[in-house]
């Protein structure tokens, strides 16, 4: 949910049918709603609901379609564009939707997506950011809400969907167990699990989800911003493999301070594995992935 404009296609473009940010200004605006099936981790199908934001559409989905539009939702994105000049219009239209919402699917998750960050001058974006969350968040009353700055730009998209969407998947914490169990086994730094089309992280091993993986219990310092970086890097090498014409298989890296193998774990899932010791040899962590397979189908 969102106004025209917010961004709402040009995100759902890159992450889910993985095209460039490039070619997202040659969108049309979103007739109606638009409806996505992703097929996330076996049985798992995530069905998604682009609604366009022209007003006629929004006044539709909060009288006649009202019941369609909210009901079982898991959870709502609104996208704010950071620049709007109609912020009042805005806040009008997603107390709306909460209003929907608290009719239809009480237990739904609210993430709100401040969009477009890149637009804001780089020392102003933090404190922007700030600004915006306490506006939004003062908006939502007793609505708890989860705010994201994200721009397609950069990598603060992947991390506000691997959150929005580990929200969704029922047994993240038992993945996340496994993986802890598995980079013990491989003596790895960390595993992180990936969705295979759209690269979200899944789970990873350091702690129980994307919300809690800035503190990783590890003795070697990772940077915070590491799982979105790695979903936004292999998005676009995968790019640049099909514009060749080539298809993306499996990476592995052996540098000086440690060993990262990336290859496929499930039919629906790839697997990141970093070892810091040079003992370990990138035949034995492919060897532990084969191994592993089985568990996690
Ligand atoms: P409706 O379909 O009418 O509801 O609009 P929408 O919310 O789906 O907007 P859409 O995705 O079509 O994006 C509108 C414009 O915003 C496009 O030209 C995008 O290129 C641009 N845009 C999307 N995301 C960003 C972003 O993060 N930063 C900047 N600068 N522009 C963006």
């Amino acid at each position: 949910m969102g106004a025209s404009g917010s961004g709402k296609t040009s995100m759902r473009s890159m992450i889910f049918s993985n095209n460039p940010a490039s070619l997202t200004s040659r969108l049309g605006a979103t007739i109606d709603v638009e409806q996505n099936h992703v097929r996330f981790l076996g049985d798992l199908i995530l069905n998604l609901w682009d609604c366009g934001g022209q007003d006629a559409f929004m006044d539709c989905y909060l009288s006649t379609q009202r019941s369609t539009i909210f009901s079982h939702v898991g959870v709502m994105i609104y996208v704010f564009d950071v620049e709007s000049r109609e912020m009042a219009k805005d806040l009008e239209y997603y107390h709306e939707c909460l209003d929907g919402l608290s009719q239809f699917s009480k237990d739904a998750n609210v993430f709100l997506l401040v969009h477009k960050m890149d637009l804001i001058r780089d020392g102003e974006r933090s404190a922007t950011l700030q600004r915006k969350v306490g506006e939004l968040e003062k908006a939502s009353g007793d609505v708890s809400v989860k705010v994201h700055g994200t721009s397609i730009y950069d990598e603060t998209l992947y991390k506000a969907w691997s959150s929005i969407v580990n929200t969704l998947i029922p047994n993240a914490r038992t993945l996340s167990k496994h993986l802890g169990i598995f980079a013990e086994a491989c003596n790895a730094t960390e595993v992180i699990l990936f969705e295979r089309t759209t690269f979200l992280v899944i789970a990873t091993s350091s702690c129980d989800g994307p919300e809690s993986m800035k503190n990783p219990t590890s003795a070697h310092a990772l940077e915070g911003k590491r799982y979105e970086r790695t979903s936004e890097l292999i998005k676009a090498f995968k790019q640049s493999c099909s514009r060749l014409r080539e298809e993306f298989h499996s990476l592995e890296m052996e540098l000086a301070e440690f060993t990262a193998v990336l290859e496929e774990l499930t039919k629906n899932t790839y697997v990141l594995v970093v070892v810091h010791d040079p003992v370990i040899e990138t035949a034995a962590i492919k060897m532990n992935i084969r191994m592993a397979r089985r568990k996690f189908e």
